[in-house]
């Protein structure tokens, strides 16, 4: 991560949300010469089909080409999307059990102090185990149920966006390695009849970025990567971001095609990736430049 941020590069990362969508994505970046992370969020084994944090490391190891790819756990919230406390640390602790190569604590949901605390205590435990530790701060909204404010009246708010100075807070305080940001992107949906719509195409407020990665100099993350107008990928990419999360496109090609056969909906994944290497991010052939310690 470090290499691609220097770099001015961005490393993608793919959201498992069903196990047979990981052979697809693992493919796609072996045909594409291209380097990605895997990862999996605790709503992909609570509300969709990933099962477990053991059978997605099993399915990993079956299919991984680490050459091209790295097993990181995402999104593990301290309190979720409904609202609800979660045993965060334990989770993280299994997780770094089973081999993930990289964690996040998502504390974002939590005031200042809080998200230090919590983010703190996965810090310890990640880097006791030598990997490194993803926090977010910010509202990136989407995840939770029912309908948002209409996107354009979020984005000229403001509403949720990362504060530079708390970024700067919570990344010398607790040692996270990088920081998730909301700078106008969002989640797509995950309840509900919105899970099957198309999301809307986000814009980003680079030079809110530009401040948040002054204060806070460490490689930051994009989530909610599916639909944000490729324009603003562009110059996100350049300044800062050096990780952007796809679910939504990449889950919704699979859930529209898997009524006809697994295999028909896997080479629609497959499809979606390649696209978004070659199309839409433009890293086909990121390998070779990002060179995995
Ligand atoms: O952590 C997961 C991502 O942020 C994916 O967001 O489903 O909107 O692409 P997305
Ligand atoms: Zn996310």
């Amino acid at each position: 991560m470090l290499a691609a941020w220097r770099a001015g590069k961005v490393i993608p990362a793919f959201n498992i949300p069903y196990l047979p969508i990981m052979k697809a994505v693992v493919c796609a970046l072996r045909d594409t010469n291209t380097f990605a992370l895997v990862q999996v969020a605790r709503p992909e084994w609570e509300k969709f089909e990933a099962r477990s944090l053991r059978a997605i490391r099993q399915e990993y190891e079956r299919v991984k080409d680490e050459r091209y790819t790295r097993l990181h756990l995402d999104h593990v919230p301290v309190l979720d999307e409904d609202g609800l406390p979660v045993d965060f640390e334990a989770i993280i602790a299994e997780a770094v059990d089973l081999g993930y190569e990289s964690v996040m604590v998502d504390g974002s949901r939590l005031g200042l102090e809080e998200n230090i605390q919590a983010t703190r205590k996965v810090v310890k435990m990640a880097h006791d185990a030598g990997i490194p530790v993803e926090a977010e701060l910010g509202m990136v909204l989407g995840h939770e149920a029912g309908p948002l404010p209409p996107y354009e009246e979020l984005f000229e708010s403001g509403r949720g966006f990362t504060d530079p100075a708390e970024a700067g807070r919570l990344v010398a305080e607790t040692g996270a390695d990088w920081l998730s940001v909301a700078i106008g992107n969002i989640h797509g949906a995950i309840s509900g009849a919105a899970r099957s719509q198309k999301k809307v195409e986000a814009r980003l407020d680079i030079a809110h970025l530009d401040k948040i990665q002054e204060a806070a100099p460490v490689p930051l993350v994009l989530h909610g990567g599916s639909g944000i107008r490729k324009e603003y990928l562009r110059q996100a990419f350049g300044h800062g971001v050096a990780k952007i999360n796809i679910g939504t496109t990449i889950r919704q090609a699979y859930e529209a095609h898997r009524s006809q056969s697994q295999s028909a909906a896997c080479q629609r994944v497959y499809d979606a990736v390649v696209n978004l290497l070659v199309t839409q991010l433009e890293v086909a052939g990121s390998a070779a430049a990002i060179q995995p310690q």
